[in-house]
């Protein structure tokens, strides 16, 4: 059981009344991440993987000591697999420049897809010459669940990556990437899973989802902003391009030539964002003191609330698939209200914070939903019942009122 009294205390900005629930798009940050990121910088702030001072030491190891924290956290074999990035897009474009991509390789996605693990495809397509498959979800197709069958129609031996969501940054709803990697490993393609909505909210190990990279962001899961990491399967490390070169990142250097460093070095180029980073690591740990099952069982708990009293209420419509195929997030709209209108009146009329709009999925939006934008109300560790009891008696009290 997780205990949410005791977790609301270490958000001291709960205090003032607010109801937060825009998790999905950034989490909320706890006292014991911003004590452990000022910790660096007031008593070890130094420069890493350069200095021999004693300040500098330190800081190196506890960076160093994050990549091991992730490892641990998603399964990774060695810390070599773990490169640190400012956040989830910077890991899947990483990854998309950095493979050797020849002309008629495929790349297959979906099109529940956010925009950072799909506009980055079309233009590898339109860099490279690589043809982009599109997969759409099985029927009835508004609760995005993919049918690792339509994947296999459309992967073949062509394919060099499937690049996936692992959860529906819209609906909410998990995708059978376990089925789908099975499919593409079948072919000799890599997997590249986008767990920007699963490693906060769930357990994730990379060796059960059989991936070959996995990119996340730690300002979702408790982190400060412009911490994540990328992982790359060991044997793979070669087979990707560094996205930047330069200091940090040598084996060695001649006045003609260079050898990089082994990874995760070669990786980070230049000075990396060493209190972030840090700060990753203590929202890691703060977050495996909870429980990752704790946490999947109390956002499921509050989803299920939530999508319940929601449906019920007339003028309100709820999107995406029943509570058991998705995790703490749920999108709707208001009648003819817009999205926006809704998310104003929530903050207004009783503080509550969510997010409106197309949700950076906007061929979700338009081809699935057949719609501009919704309404999101996303749940994490630090909400309570009684929370989602006033967000759904506002929703009603807007419906009723402002609704045609
Ligand atoms: C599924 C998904 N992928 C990628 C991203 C991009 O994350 P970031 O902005 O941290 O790079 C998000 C952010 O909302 C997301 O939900």
């Amino acid at each position: 059981m997780l205990d949410v009294r005791q977790i609301r205390n270490d958000f001291p900005i709960l205090d003032t009344g607010i109801i937060y629930l825009d998790s999905a798009a950034s989490s909320l940050t706890p006292e014991p991440v911003l004590e452990t990121m000022l910790e660096f910088y007031r008593q070890y702030r130094g420069n890493v993987g350069r200095g021999i001072h004693r300040l500098s030491v330190k800081a190196s190891e506890e960076y160093e000591r994050v990549h091991g924290k992730v490892a641990d956290l998603i399964g990774a074999k060695s810390r070599a697999e773990i490169v640190m990035v400012r956040n989830t897009t910077e890991g899947i474009n990483l990854v998309a420049c950095g493979l050797k991509w020849k002309k008629g390789d495929k790349v297959v996605t979906s099109i529940i897809e956010h925009h950072s693990n799909f506009i980055v495809w079309l233009r590898v397509r339109d860099r490279r010459g690589v043809h982009v498959e599109v997969v759409r979800p099985k029927a009835p197709v508004e609760d995005g669940i993919l049918d690792p069958a339509d994947f296999a129609k459309v992967i073949d031996d062509s394919t060099k990556l499937v690049a996936l969501t692992h959860v529906s940054n819209v609906l909410g709803v998990v995708t059978p990437v376990r089925e789908i990697a099975e499919i593409a490993h079948e072919h000799g393609a890599y997997v590249l899973i986008d767990a920007a909505q699963s490693v906060p909210h769930m357990k994730v190990d990379v060796q059960r989802v059989g991936c070959d990279f996995l990119a996340f962001s730690g300002h979702k899961m408790c982190a400060p902003t412009g911490s994540g990491a990328l992982y790359i399967r060991e044997e793979l490390i070669d087979e990707v391009e560094p996205l930047c070169i330069g200091g940090g990142t040598i084996g060695d250097v001649e006045f003609d030539s260079y050898k990089l460093d082994e990874s995760p070095r070669r990786f980070e180029a230049g000075t990396p964002d060493i209190g972030g980073t840090i700060g990753l690591g203590a929202a890691i740990e703060y977050l495996q003191r909870i429980g990752m099952e704790n946490i999947e069982r109390h956002e499921k708990d509050l989803v299920s609330q939530m999508y319940e009293a929601l449906s019920e209420l007339p003028k309100v419509e709820v999107y995406g698939p029943e509570p058991e195929r998705r995790v703490g997030i749920l999108p709707f709209n208001v009648s003819d209200l817009n999205p926006h209108d809704v998310a104003l009146a929530l903050d207004v009329s009783a503080d509550i914070m969510v997010r409106s709009g197309h949700h950076c999925a906007l061929p979700l939006s338009k081809s699935i939903l057949g719609k501009p934008g919704s309404v999101r109300a996303s749940v994490y560790i630090y909400n309570t019942r009684e929370e989602i009891n006033k967000f759904v008696s506002t929703v009603k009290e807007i419906a009723e009122t402002l609704a045609k």
